[in-house]
């Protein structure tokens, strides 16, 4: 049997992190930041890491679920990825997809539908992050911009829209490193569901307003308003607040970065120290570079990404 090459991007959370955990809606679009991972059948076992164990175990019980036989097969596998890792982009996710694509193959000696796989890493990012909502994965697997509803564990909503990031919006969103965050992203669900546990009115009322600002950034995008839209971001991050899933320092980096442009975290976030990526609009091109230049911030400008899961061999 010969090698299998998968590669799934990397994704950003527009807006709706947290809330889609309570069933509203997430818009995540995909990035071009990709993760490749080849496997090589091989006559004896090659060694894991733990993130592959758990995936190769998510992989034999989800064919096993299925009542399909699972060879007995080694092999060993290299990983490739352009994401950072553990800051808000997907790494996880496109791993958990990539891997259980190749896998899935490895195992029956077929590709399996985009569907079939997005319900296998699924499973896997369920191990990964205790409680998570499945739209990482589902960016990972499908690609480009996608209005997400998780109703139940059994019934998610995934519509991939057919209207792109208008260009006006695009060529000035950038991605800013605010760093890794100390939690895990387990964690930070953990904490927004005690959270809720104690103020439920308060957070419900966060998690509808998330709701609408997630309807009108598609609006935005539909109707191609820059203005719009700079005020969603500036009101995500107020509600992204409230949930206490943003660090002091994370607050401080928007105020300097102020008068550049505005933005939001952009994922599970972090409130010990840093809060991973930032999804930032910028309305001051010249001075935003000079100033993230100037205090050595890490940046990438943001690229939209029509391409999902991949097989490459
Ligand atoms: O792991 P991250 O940083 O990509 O965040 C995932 C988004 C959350 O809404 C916080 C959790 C989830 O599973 O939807």
């Amino acid at each position: 049997m010969k090698q299998i090459v998968y590669s799934a991007p990397g994704k950003v959370i527009l807006s709706g992190e947290h809330a889609v955990v309570y069933g509203r809606p997430a818009l995540v679009c995909a990035i071009d930041k990709r993760l490749t991972i080849s496997i090589t059948p091989s006559k004896t076992s090659a060694p894991s890491n733990q993130g592959m164990k758990t995936v190769e175990k998510g992989v034999r019980d989800f064919l096993k679920q299925k009542k399909i036989p699972v060879p007995e097969l080694f092999f060993s596998y290299s990983v490739d990825s352009q994401i950072p890792i553990g800051r808000g982009l997907g790494s996880s996710a496109a791993f958990s997809a990539a891997a259980s694509a190749a896998l899935l193959e490895l195992y029956t000696g077929q590709e399996w539908s985009l569907e079939e796989i997005n319900n296998c890493a699924y499973k896997i990012e369920q191990v990964f992050h205790k409680n998570p909502s499945g739209v990482d994965n589902t960016a990972a697997v499908f690609g480009g911009l996608i209005y997400f509803r998780k109703e139940f564990e059994f019934l998610k909503t995934i519509s991939s829209l057919s209207l792109k990031i208008p260009s006006s919006i695009e060529q000035n969103l950038f991605l800013i490193d605010s760093g890794k965050p100390e939690e895990t992203t387990a964690q930070m669900v953990e904490n927004v569901g005690k959270l809720y546990n104690r103020k439920g009115l308060l957070i419900d009322k966060t998690l509808r307003n998330i709701e609408k600002i997630t309807k009108r950034i598609v609006v935005s995008f539909a109707k191609e308003d820059t203005v719009f839209f700079r005020k969603s971001i500036e009101d995500n991050q107020k509600e992204l607040e409230k949930l206490g899933v943003v660090s002091g320092k994370t607050k401080s980096l928007l105020k300097h970065l102020q008068p550049f442009g505005v933005g939001k975290v952009t994922g599970a976030g972090g409130t010990l120290g840093a809060s991973g990526f930032l999804l930032f609009y910028v309305e001051k091109r010249e001075r935003f570079l000079a100033f993230i230049q100037g205090k050595r911030l890490e940046s990438m400008v943001f690229h939209s990404s029509y391409l999902g899961l991949k097989k490459i061999i």
